[in-house]
């Protein structure tokens, strides 16, 4: 069976800090406060250089130079974002302008569940043979959307991208199993208005609509601590795994008292899950990518190691998986990594077929 391991990791966030003391002088609330009820102490904010374009594109140059390859080795690039900088073109196109190659790209929307989507997607392309070289990318700048007036939000969001490498190998390594969930009914409990509301016709049909993240804390919670213990032994039993065999837990960082939650079902103890929210809040699709990067630079991802991956979010979508971590099997020598592209028998037939500026018939 083909498998789909993960070759390199890279993260990015900006430079801008907005600690807990920066909130206390902007709306009603205390470290206090948020320390407790969140675990976060302070998050990364985007400045006028940043947008998501940057951070992805520098996440994604370190993932391509960690596994020892350059954009025209790649043959996808998935982003997983729900703050792209344009609706048209995707991010993906955006990153790929900039890191150059030919790749396919595009985009994939299921908020802070989305790179554990596009991580299977990924995967999927690799595990059935049409791709070799992957690059899923995990970006968001939710700061951009967040009410600063608003405590009950603007203490929790950070922004950020991760991203990885996935290539093919016969060993089993990359996504042993998967599991993905949507209550799409869910939808009013965690959301940004679309711009749709905003253009001057639909002015007066929806009044009462603010470019903000809208969010019913409570609500969320209580789903978030319901699936992402569910998700996560759930993607344990599909891997053919238990509990014991597994080497670390990297959720996603929206709240401590969630995290506490997920890793109690799990029986996993404390050194056993990777957390960062204190130092950057929730950056939505980036903090499970940006999770594993630090995880795999602490040296605490070994060949082998099994970790297990669950997210929750907007939608309301869940995500989860078990990666067996590792490069095993993979195909290091330079003959196989400067092959031509490929380009496949029915668009070869397609491009002889058609006449430039003609529709081909049905
Ligand atoms: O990726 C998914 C993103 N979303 C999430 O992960 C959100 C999940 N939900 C949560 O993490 C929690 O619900 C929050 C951290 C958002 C809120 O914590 P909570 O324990 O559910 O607080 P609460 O909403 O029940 O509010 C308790 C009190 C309220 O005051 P009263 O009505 O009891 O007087 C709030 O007004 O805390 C108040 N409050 C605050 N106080 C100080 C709400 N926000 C703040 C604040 N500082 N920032």
């Amino acid at each position: 069976m083909r498998n789909a391991a993960i070759t390199g990791w890279g993260m990015a966030v900006p430079e801008r800090v907005l600690t807990n003391a920066d909130l206390e002088r902007m709306v009603e609330t205390s470290d206090d406060w948020i320390t407790s009820r969140t675990g976060i102490k302070e998050r990364r904010i985007v400045g006028p250089n940043d947008s998501t374009t940057s951070l992805s594109v520098a996440a994604a140059r370190e993932a391509l130079d960690k596994a020892g390859l350059t954009a025209d080795d790649i043959d996808l690039i998935v982003v997983a974002t729900c703050t792209p900088d344009q609706f048209l073109v995707s991010q993906a196109c955006l990153v790929q302008a900039e890191l150059g190659g030919n790749a396919g790209a595009f985009d994939l929307g299921a908020a802070c569940s989305g790179f554990v989507y596009a991580l299977a997607v990924g995967s999927q392309f690799v595990q059935t043979g049409l791709h070799d070289r992957v690059l899923v990318i995990g970006a968001d700048t939710l700061t951009r959307f967040v009410d600063y007036t608003d405590r009950s939000t603007c203490i929790l969001f950070g922004d950020g991208a991760g991203a990885v490498v996935l290539e093919a190998t016969d060993a089993p390594r990359g996504l042993l199993s998967t599991v993905l969930g949507a209550d799409g009914a869910g939808n009013k409990h965690l959301y940004i208005p679309g711009w749709g509301a905003f253009v001057p016709e639909s002015a007066e049909l929806f009044p009462e609509y603010r470019p903000y993240l809208q969010m019913n804390g409570q609500e969320v919670f209580r789903f978030a601590v319901r699936v992402m213990g569910d998700a996560a032994v759930e993607a344990v039993a599909k891997a053919g795994l238990t509990f014991d065999d597994v080497d670390m837990l990297i959720p996603h960082q929206a709240n401590m008292r969630i995290i506490d939650a997920a890793a109690r079902r799990l029986a996993l103890p404390r050194e056993k899950v990777w957390v960062n929210l204190d130092r950057y809040g929730n950056t939505s699709a980036a903090s499970i990518p940006i999770a594993i990067y630090e995880a795999a630079e602490a040296g605490k991802l070994n060949e082998g190691d099994n970790v297990v991956l669950v997210a929750f979010g907007g939608g309301l979508a869940w995500a989860a998986g078990a990666v067996r971590w590792g490069v095993e099997g993979v195909c290091r020598d330079a003959a196989c990594r400067q092959r031509p592209v490929v380009v496949s028998e029915p668009a070869r037939a397609l491009a002889g077929a058609v006449p430039a500026g003609t529709m081909p018939d049905g």
